[in-house]
């Protein structure tokens, strides 16, 4: 059986579910984080368990998104329809995880939040990941897209590097490499891969 057939009637039933439905269910590990932190689930170290799940789900997102391409290239699975709310999606969890950081971690005193910028370098990865993708969120509307033209495309090149840094920050921040750690790094560098392997391979 090839991909086609497998992917043609998957691609036909993803036509009739709406982005809005993606929105939707984004949503819903936010709920569960919540659920957990409502309930006393989250673990002995709410706060730290808060930041680090909202940086898990932030990284499923980014590469859910970066997947979507090869998907479509090599698997025949259309998902592009549904790029534009994975983006946003892994946006806003990054958000939330840099506001975990600064209002929950660090009370919103800058001074410290300065000092703990020094003192864990890595947070510098993630902050240059998340700043490369303010412009990208910025111009995810039709408007942007239509008046940008093909500097758009340009511009969103710029998920590459910025999902490179989310992935290094991650790393780092386990200070020694666990299996899961090169597991991401594995999936990452093959999207990148497939993403970059010349059309006629
Ligand atoms: C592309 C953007 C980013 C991604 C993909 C990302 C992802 C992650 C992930 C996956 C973790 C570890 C979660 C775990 O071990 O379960 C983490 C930890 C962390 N991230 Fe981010 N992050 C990003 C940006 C940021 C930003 C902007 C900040 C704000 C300063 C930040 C602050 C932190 C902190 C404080 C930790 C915990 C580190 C520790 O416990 O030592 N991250 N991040």
């Amino acid at each position: 059986m090839s991909t086609a057939s497998l992917s043609a009637p998957i691609n036909s039933a993803l036509r009739r579910v709406p982005s809005w439905v993606i929105y939707l269910a984004g949503l819903i590990p936010l709920a569960w984080v919540i659920w957990l932190t409502l309930t006393g689930g989250i673990g002995v170290d709410p706060v730290k368990a808060i930041e680090h799940r909202l940086g898990k789900i932030a990284l499923w997102f980014l590469i859910g998104g970066l997947a979507i391409t090869p998907a479509r290239r090599f698997l025949g699975l259309n998902l592009i329809r549904y790029r534009r709310a994975i983006g946003l999606l892994a946006f806003f969890y990054i958000a939330l995880h840099l506001t975990a950081w600064a209002v929950l971690d660090m009370g919103m005193l800058w001074g410290q939040a300065a000092a703990d910028l020094i003192k864990r370098p890595y947070l510098f990865l993630g902050i240059s990941g998340f700043v490369l993708l303010i412009p990208l969120a910025l111009t995810s509307n039709n408007a942007s897209i239509r008046k940008m033209g093909r500097n758009w495309r340009r511009l969103h090149w710029l998920v590459y590097p910025a999902v490179g840094l989310g992935v290094m920050h991650y790393l780092w921040q386990m200070k020694v490499i666990s299996i899961e750690g090169w597991l991401w790094l594995a999936v990452f560098s093959l999207l990148m891969a497939l993403r970059f392997c010349p059309r006629s391979a």
